[in-house]
């Protein structure tokens, strides 16, 4: 049992705004136990880069965890070796060179077309009609489910999202996650009943080739539709939002005074896309 001071949260205010909340916890409460999330909160950034790495006592193996039971144990949710194993299946998808030499082109392409598409309107809401689509294309490519629409990449994406933070129990909510993976694995068996090309760098591919079970492979593929959609959308909308609200950065970005990886990491450490990253206690630990 847990000697945390106990806090309590208001989950509509925090839905709505958490930072408030966490700057109260990290000065009066930075290791908390919160009732509503039957969950221990630890909010400093030094705690958290420390105890992280610990995984024999904060394990990512968790599996009464909501991402377990809704989608599966996938490698984010595995340590030590079972994680590296993973790990190493799909680095050919995500690495810094697949990146540079097969995705960039990829991604710039079907940018532009998301972009050509929303010219002749002349307006476009950042989210909905930019982001949303531009992550969504890229992530199709990225997994090879080249065969959904990136309205459904973005509504199996956001329904994931929804069931795994579904702390309050929600019915609909968790209904609609099973929907949205179920729709993934009909997705995946279609792209499985075809050939998988020898020169083919997708998770779907990478993950075939190197002998990863179908439960592995689908379970990953799931992993990144739910990181891979949501987090770059909210980044992108975000960041666009933020330089148009100051002009300063948009003429220092104009200028060449400014890069575009500055900028993301600003934002992203200012705004994070993720909010929490989830561990189980496996065993007492002693400060
Ligand atoms: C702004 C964009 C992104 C942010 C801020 C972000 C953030 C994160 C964070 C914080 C984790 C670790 C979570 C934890 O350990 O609990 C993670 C893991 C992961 N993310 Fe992302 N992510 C982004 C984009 C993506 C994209 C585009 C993909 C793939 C298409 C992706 C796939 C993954 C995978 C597979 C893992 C698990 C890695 C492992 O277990 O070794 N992410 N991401």
């Amino acid at each position: 049992m847990s000697n945390a001071p106990i806090y309590e949260i208001d989950v509509a205010e925090f839905r709505n705004d958490p930072y408030p909340t966490l700057q109260y916890m990290r000065s009066h409460t930075p290791i908390a136990y919160v009732p509503t999330l039957d969950a221990i909160l630890i909010t400093k950034r030094n705690d958290i880069f420390k105890l992280e790495k610990i995984t024999n006592v904060f394990s990512s193996v968790q599996p009464d965890g909501l991402i377990t039971k809704l989608m599966g144990q996938n490698m984010m949710r595995k340590d030590g070796h079972a994680h590296q194993i993973e790990r190493k299946a799909i680095f050919s998808t995500v690495s810094p060179k697949t990146v540079r030499d097969i995705w960039e082109a990829k991604f710039k392409e079907s940018t532009k077309q998301v972009l050509n598409n929303l010219a002749p309107s002349g307006c476009a809401d950042i989210t909905k009609d930019f982001a949303m689509p531009v992550c969504a294309e890229a992530l199709k490519a990225l997994t090879g489910l080249t065969n959904m629409s990136w309205q459904e990449m973005d509504r199996v994406s956001q329904g994931m999202i929804d069931g795994c933070a579904n702390y309050t129990g929600d019915l609909q909510v968790e209904a609609n996650c099973n929907d949205c993976t179920s729709s993934i694995d009909a997705h995946i068996s279609e792209r499985l009943s075809r050939a998988v090309d020898s020169n083919d760098n997708s998770l779907i591919a990478v993950q075939k080739r190197a002998g990863l079970s179908d439960a592995q492979l689908r379970v990953n593929v799931k992993l990144a539709i739910s990181g891979g959609q949501n987090e770059p959308r909210d980044a992108i909308a975000g960041i666009i939002w933020a330089v148009l609200q100051n002009s300063n950065i948009l003429r220092d970005l104009k200028a060449g005074n400014l890069i575009y990886l500055q900028v993301f990491e600003e934002f992203t450490r200012w705004i994070s896309p993720i909010g929490m990253s989830p561990r189980r206690v496996a065993k007492r630990y002693v400060h």
